[in-house]
């Protein structure tokens, strides 16, 4: 037998007993959620499947569950998409619709994609203030300089955007490889900022999110879910930065 769908509206007013002329607001103000993308119409239809998301809190049954993927190159990190395969589709599990993606990599890009059910992780693990390392082999095509360390510190002016990216780090491996290190997500952040340099990026794969390291065992497209050393990881971190800010 189908799940019974209701409105939105409903659905949340039902479950946290509030008014549902204030759900309107709620929505327009970002804080709902449904299975990962942002809501914007209370008449969108739900059930009970639904992974209805209010202020970083889940309103449905499911457990919080943490999924580390090797996304491989040609993969898009959508839930959706009608040309390529998805980050979603890679997953082999019945609730995978349930998933959303927490920071995305370009199809052309590889390596630690980090997906969940739980909005509050995701939302504290993405939010500008978290100040998380994104760790990123990058292979050039043209050989590197001493001019580029600096120049990635200091921040980098994208008029289109009208932002000036956040200090990063790089460490040259050798001629033409570089680690880099973003505590940020700007729109194809690595390859603009080579890009300045007129230098292409070749090759482009993330290991690391926080303390969160692909594992070695994962192949590409492969995926196993976070031990909870690993859940905990990113938000011990945040913890003492909390405690920093405030002393
Ligand atoms: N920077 C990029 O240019 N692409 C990515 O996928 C990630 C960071």
């Amino acid at each position: 037998m189908p799940a019974k769908r209701t409105r939105l509206d409903r659905f949340i007013s039902a479950r946290l007993i509030i008014n549902r002329r204030n759900i309107k607001a709620m929505l327009a103000q970002g804080r709902v959620f449904v299975n990962g993308e942002l809501a914007n119409d209370v008449q969108m239809l739900v059930d009970e499947f639904s992974n209805v998301v209010v202020d970083g809190k889940a309103l449905s049954n499911q457990t919080p569950t943490y999924i580390m993927l090797h996304k491989p190159i040609g993969v898009v990190s959508a839930t959706q998409d009608t040309k390529h395969k998805t980050v979603i589709d890679l997953l082999d599990r019945a609730d995978k619709r349930d998933f959303h993606i927490v920071g995305r990599l370009d199809l052309n890009t590889s390596g630690l994609v980090l997906l969940t059910n739980d909005g509050l992780w995701s939302r504290q693990l993405t939010s500008p203030q978290s100040d998380v390392e994104k760790r990123y082999h990058v292979t050039l095509k043209n050989p590197l300089t001493n001019e580029y360390a600096p120049a990635f510190a200091e921040g980098m002016y994208f008029a289109f955007e009208n932002i000036t990216t956040r200090p990063a780090k790089i460490e040259i491996l050798s001629e033409f490889e570089a680690e880099v290190i973003l505590v940020e997500g700007k729109y194809h952040q690595i390859k603009r900022m080579f890009g300045r340099f007129q230098n292409q990026v070749v090759k482009l794969h993330r290991h690391s999110i926080g303390e969160i390291q692909l594992d070695p065992n994962l192949q590409p497209g492969e995926s196993r879910e976070l031990t909870q050393a690993e859940v905990q990881s990113t938000l011990k971190k945040r913890g003492l930065n909390q405690i920093a800010n405030k002393t």
